[in-house]
């Protein structure tokens, strides 16, 4: 089942989120709705609170940047109650996009190298370094966790140049070809 999206403006974005247990209520039929939700929405990852649950939860599907990113290739997963650990400061500068953004693209300055902590689907420990698209990837959906989207990263002269495009967001002024649910008609 394909839920909607919530958008950038609606305060579920910004919520603090609450680590997952394994008796959260089906829990495998919520991973299953996301990564449904994010193939048809064209994404490559997805956090919980962009589908209205504060919960550290999140599935990435990286595969289809492989080409370009080497790092991604079968990188299909789930992550629960992810810790991002900062490796080294060199920082790389990217273009980012998301499915709480739509129709915006911005560059965004993160680490390159991480070490990823968290839990499989089955609550199993995991622990991986991780580099390159792969590590961009975590860290932006890890960053919906902590109430954070990547427009947050950019800058205060940029964000000035695409105001009118984010207040539309926050107003529900735009199209694409996903359900979403907008600040402006919240239930
Ligand atoms: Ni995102």
């Amino acid at each position: 089942m394909k839920l909607p999206i919530y958008i950038y403006g609606h305060p579920v974005l910004r919520r603090a989120t609450e680590p997952v247990t394994p008796d959260y209520p089906n829990l495998p039929a919520l991973i299953d709705n996301m990564f449904e939700t994010m193939y048809a929405a064209e994404g490559c990852g997805l956090a919980a609170p962009q589908v209205g649950l504060s919960i550290k939860l999140v599935v990435i599907d990286v595969d289809v940047l492989k080409e370009s990113n080497p790092e991604c290739a079968g990188r299909k997963f789930v992550l629960i109650n992810p810790e991002v650990e900062v490796l080294d400061g060199e920082e790389v500068t990217r273009a980012e996009g998301c499915l709480s953004l739509p129709n915006l693209s911005e560059n965004v300055n993160r680490v390159e190298h991480i070490r990823l902590r968290w839990l499989d689907e089955n609550f199993q420990p995991k622990e991986e370094e991780m580099s390159g698209f792969l590590a961009r990837c975590v860290q932006h959906e890890v960053d919906h966790l902590n109430g954070k989207v990547y427009m947050d990263h950019v800058s205060a002269t940029r964000k000035l140049l695409i105001r009118n495009k984010l207040r539309n967001l926050m107003d529900g002024k735009f199209s694409c070809d996903y359900r979403v649910k907008t600040a402006a008609r919240r239930k």
